[in-house]
């Protein structure tokens, strides 16, 4: 592919270098971004790009990088709006979880699931997100719960990840998510067989880069995601943890000391907590979709803004307390709900979530690969309103169409 460009009225970059306190997103107006096959070589002027390249011009559609969905539980088949039903008349999560329905309902769905139901649902899934204007996106594990279900998960999600015409895809193997009812009387064997034996299998088969554990009241302990991270440190996988959405057990802590890359939910968290993820630079990921629903109080964020914590905002995805695919309205309730301003919520769902990712994407820089959304949208706060369908315009991974036509 030779070189060629998007001319706009306004280029949303959210490059460090170009960002000042009155323009934290680095806006290039009346810009034109040129790229190749995969990267982008400049952005800039329009009147310095005159006869570089041929130019595609968007006229008034907002250009930004694409969005990072940096937590996911993507890969679920089946439904729990029974479930949702029964919460909206009183009953609470974690006692429909007890009673084995939550994530154990989608571990039968999933369990009953083959593989190619799971990637053909799965891929379905990412297409609906890239139309959204995800370029990128982790996906969780899970619902597996035994080792043949996390397999049969991962593997579906490396199907998907193979796809170039689908979302970038970042795994995740959520190692310690619920305790299946086959290892109710042997809890300590399950987690220590998940440390020992299936965090090393994963990362020899390279089924996912990351480990997650469910780190909280009614899931597990501290001390039983210490094994499963370390145990992630030494297969030279990356740590990414759910912490404190229902109470503070002390997650944040472990993230720190494990140096994990995000702590993710953190609706309970206390000034500790905040300090430790702070001085580890651990991101805390916002989930605001899952509060929305279960109708929780927002996290700190004033403090974890005043903390330095780099906030990330991430769509959530999953069948039970999130039941959406949508980063922009997580993006609309982080800023309605979380109080997160409208250039926090777009870094968060862009640089920031592609950073606790490890990886160097949402941000339109030379170099960077050409993620691109143009936007049905003309500026950039028109992205947060809660629009409840696609606004997106067309879509490009590394510099081709996932959704749209480049024109
Ligand atoms: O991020 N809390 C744990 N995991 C998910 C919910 C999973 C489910 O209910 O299926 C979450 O909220
Ligand atoms: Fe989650």
């Amino acid at each position: 592919m030779s070189l060629h460009g998007i001319a706009a009225k306004r280029i949303v970059t959210c490059d460090p270098a170009r960002a000042t306190k009155n323009d934290p997103l680095g806006v290039v107006e009346d810009g034109v971004i040129l790229f190749d096959e995969h990267s982008v070589s400049w952005v800039g002027p329009r009147a310095q790009a005159e006869g570089k390249a041929p130019l595609v011009d968007v006229g008034g559609s907002v250009v930004t990088p694409g969005l990072v969905d940096a937590h996911t539980h993507a890969a679920w088949v089946g439904s729990r709006h029974d479930e949702y039903a029964m919460r909206l008349a009183g009953a609470d999560y974690r006692a429909i979880a007890a009673a084995g329905g939550g994530i154990l309902s989608t571990f039968r769905a999933v369990a009953a699931a083959t593989e190619d139901e799971i990637f053909a649902t799965l891929s379905a899934r990412l297409r609906r997100m890239a139309a959204l204007g995800v370029t990128t996106c982790e996906v969780k594990s899970g619902y597996g719960l035994e080792p043949d279900g996390e397999r049969k998960q991962l593997r579906a999600i490396r199907r998907a990840r193979a796809d170039a015409s689908l979302p970038q895809i970042v795994a995740t193997f959520l190692a310690l998510h619920a305790l299946p009812e086959s290892a109710r009387s042997s809890r300590d064997h399950y987690v220590l067989r998940v440390a020992t034996s299936l965090v090393p299998e994963v990362a020899n088969e390279k089924l996912a880069e990351f480990v997650d554990a469910y780190v909280d009241q009614n899931a597990f302990t501290v001390e039983e995601a210490r094994l499963v991270c370390d145990a992630a440190k030494s297969a030279g996988l990356g740590v990414r943890m759910h912490v404190g959405q229902f109470a503070d057990v002390g997650g944040a802590q472990l993230c720190a000391e494990v140096g994990a890359r995000s702590a993710d939910h953190l609706e309970n968290v206390d000034e500790a907590g905040i300090r430790a993820l702070a001085s580890a630079g651990v991101a805390a990921v916002l989930l605001p979709i899952a509060s929305f629903t279960l109708n929780q109080p927002p996290p700190p964020v004033a403090a974890l803004r005043a903390g330095g914590v780099r906030l990330v905002v991430a769509s959530d995805a999953n069948p039970g307390t999130a039941p959406s695919e949508s980063l922009p309205l997580a993006m609309a309730l982080a800023v309605r709900h979380y109080g997160l301003t409208p250039a926090e919520a777009l870094l968060g769902a862009t640089r920031h979530a592609a950073h606790s990712l490890g990886l160097k994407r949402g941000a339109l820089v030379p170099g960077s690969p050409a993620d691109i959304v143009a936007w049905d949208l003309p500026h950039e706060n028109a992205l947060i309103q809660p629009w409840g369908v696609a606004r997106t315009r067309f879509v490009l991974r590394e510099g081709h169409a996932i959704f749209g036509v480049l024109a």
